[in-house]
């Protein structure tokens, strides 16, 4: 282990955290990371009113909002004069606590769609409601703030910060979001135990292997207790069994804290997963299993 950028135990990365954290709060980054802040983090309340206003009403809450509601949303991007529409008017709903997977061909726009409901993209056209919440209604800070808060991100390629520790990454959404270090760390480590990975909480992720890898990321994702995890072929490069275990994890918070879940996956065996599949093709939904 390389000691020269480890972290003295029990001590706040708060100047690395707060780097990093600046970084990927450039537009440019927040596609990749979900973990970016911005420097006016404070709108938290607003954030929470909106949403509480927008369930509040008697009527609703005898029939709760969907945990995710897609109303016509479009996705074009523009490359110079070309134009790819990725998603082309999909409307969908997966209520609270349901597993939902998502299939289709390569680029029929599946990640597209998890970007959108992430709130890591903008669409082009349509709306796009979490948890009551409208997402276009959401300024940068809201949407930086309900990100860390309310998502479980788990993408195919980790994106863990090479230079800190396993455990210091699953803490980084803690410490972002203003929990103290010494809080922090037990529940770091507490979310690597459940992955099995409390032995290798030292190594950073250049000495972890790729399911290891994989299983922090799920970790950092689960350690917040997220209402909605949304995962993007997470076990595209593992191994059958490590493959089975990352689903476990992420199937037992659905079963156990009735976290919402969308997973995209190309397994042809996503049917048994969850309550439901819905299958893309050209940016449009094509299919959708009964529940
Ligand atoms: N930032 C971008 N700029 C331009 N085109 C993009 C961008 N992101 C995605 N696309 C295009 O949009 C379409 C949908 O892409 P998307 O990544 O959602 O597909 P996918 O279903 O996730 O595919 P895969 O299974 O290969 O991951 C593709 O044609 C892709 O080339
Ligand atoms: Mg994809």
């Amino acid at each position: 282990m390389n000691t020269a950028t480890q972290l003295p135990a029990g001590q706040v990365p708060g100047k690395q955290v707060r780097r990093f954290a600046d970084r990927w709060a450039r537009p440019g980054h927040l596609r990749t990371h979900h973990l970016a802040v911005s420097k006016g983090d404070r709108s938290l309340p607003i954030v929470y009113g909106r949403m509480h206003e927008a369930r509040g009403s008697s009527e609703r809450a005898t029939t709760p909002a969907p945990m995710i509601a897609l109303s016509d949303v479009h996705k074009v991007f523009r490359q110079g004069e070309a134009e790819v529409r990725a998603l082309a008017g999909v409307s969908l709903e997966v209520a609270a606590g349901e597993f939902v997977a998502i299939r289709g061909p390569s680029g029929s726009g599946k990640s597209t769609l998890l970007h959108l409901i992430g709130g890591l993209d903008v669409p082009s056209a349509g709306d796009i409601r979490i948890d009551g919440a409208l997402l276009s209604r959401l300024t940068d800070d809201e949407l930086t703030v309900f990100r860390r808060r309310k998502i479980g991100f788990v993408f195919q390629f980790f994106n863990l910060l090479p230079t800190l520790s396993a455990e210091e990454n699953v803490a980084l959404p803690l410490l972002l979001d203003g929990v103290r270090a010494r809080d922090a760390r037990p529940r770091a480590l507490a979310a690597l135990e459940q992955v099995g990975l409390a032995h290798r909480r030292r190594h950073r992720p250049d000495e972890l292997s790729g399911g290891e890898m994989q299983r922090a990321a799920v970790a950092r994702a689960l350690v917040i207790e997220p209402r909605l995890i949304l995962a993007d072929e997470p076990t595209g490069n593992l191994d059958t069994t490590t493959g089975e275990q990352i689903l476990a994890l992420i199937r037992r918070a659905n079963a156990e804290r009735g976290c919402t879940v969308v997973l995209v996956t190309h397994d042809p065996r996503a049917a048994t997963y969850g309550t439901r599949v819905i299958t893309l093709n050209d940016g449009v939904v094509v299919g959708t299993t009964a529940a």
